[in-house]
């Protein structure tokens, strides 16, 4: 978790919900999930973690770190973000991320390439990028055209400007538990966690999904000391997967299958994150598609304690905290050429 984004958080404004909205708190104070307002008796609506006024929070904080770090080095931190083809939805969340930064005074460039860029031009692109000194953070925007070798492509980003948390450098450091910029997803849920009061230690958390974006580092994650939760990862060949996650007390749906998780599948007062964004065809709809994530949302409120909503939940979280790993990596690398005594 980037410093600086822990300390000094201001409160966020509750948003009017059906459900009832989690109270975002500066998450150095952390209480357990004991004194957080219970739902009263008979409600079976769980409460809604509401990630876009997590991430307004974070990007609060963000902003005014970066309008530090300009003040005092004659510079904003700059991000870079390499899309590849014109995926519709690639495109959106890389336009949303570059907005974002622009918004938290990030220097932000998106660097839109056609999908049959050679490999070795990515590579170039890459290379030009890590030598510039105006950037601290690089951002290859994932799936890569089939013919990328999307590891070498990993491997090629200097680790200092690595803001996914994506190189192997950086894996293992969070593997091992040290410093490192982390895989934004993973830490946002992290952040969420913290900043709604979800106790976390001792707690049994359940990921379904073992990709190297969100499944391994948010393992990885929740083990660390401070969170101390025993963790499970579930995976397409797990047997019996819903006696599984009925264990859980906190459960990552991060399996990239609309509404997998249903209610039977949810342990009642269990924490539910859902990671999922999928287009499901809906007729109704004026552009012919709805979001909906990884878990029956409708089904599962009704047993779970908390919850988050697709839109407005983790998607959010991994934009803020692609901000704040951007400002972490400015800071270190300015540490680093520039170090005091
Ligand atoms: N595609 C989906 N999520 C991500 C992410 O967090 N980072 C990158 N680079 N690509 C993605």
């Amino acid at each position: 978790m980037p410093a600086g984004t822990r300390d000094r958080l201001p409160d966020v404004p509750k948003t009017p919900r059906t459900l009832r909205t989690a109270r975002v708190h500066p998450s150095s104070l952390t209480p357990s999930l004991a004194s957080f307002p219970p739902p009263p008796t008979g409600s079976p609506m769980a409460q809604l973690i509401d990630g876009k006024a997590v991430a307004a929070a974070v990007r609060a904080e963000v902003a005014e770190g970066a309008a530090a770090f300009a003040e005092a080095h004659g510079r904003r931190p700059g991000l870079r973000v390499v899309l590849l083809g014109d995926n519709a939805a690639s495109q959106s969340y890389v336009r949303a991320k570059a907005r974002a930064a622009d918004a938290a005074g990030i220097d932000a460039e998106t660097l839109l390439r056609p999908a049959d860029l050679a490999e070795a031009d990515l590579l170039a692109l890459i290379a030009e990028l890590n030598a510039d000194p105006a950037v601290d953070g690089i951002l290859v925007q994932l799936p890569l055209p089939d013919y990328v070798d999307e590891a070498a492509v990993i491997r090629a980003i200097d680790p200092a400007k690595d803001v996914d948390g994506f190189h192997p450098e950086n894996v293992g450091k969070l593997v091992l538990g040290e410093e490192t910029l982390e895989p934004c997803t993973p830490a946002g849920i992290v952040e969420m966690l913290r900043r709604t009061d979800v106790e976390t230690s001792g707690a049994h958390a359940v990921i379904v999904g073992r990709s190297n974006i969100v499944g391994k580092p948010m393992a990885s994650l929740l083990l660390r000391r401070g969170l101390d939760c025993t963790v499970t990862v579930c995976h397409s060949r797990t047997r019996d997967l819903a006696q599984i996650t009925r264990q859980a007390d906190i459960l990552v749906a991060a399996i990239g299958r609309a509404e997998f998780v249903t209610a039977d599948m949810v342990k009642a007062g269990a924490t539910v994150i859902d990671v999922g964004i999928n287009r499901v065809e809906d007729a109704t709809r004026e552009r012919g598609y709805r979001l909906t994530g990884d878990v029956d949302f409708e089904a599962v409120s009704e047993v779970a304690g908390a919850i988050t909503p697709v839109p407005g939940g983790v998607g959010p979280m991994t934009i803020a905290m692609l901000l704040a790993n951007t400002l972490e990596a400015a800071r270190r690398r300015q540490a680093r050429s520039q170090p005091s005594g």
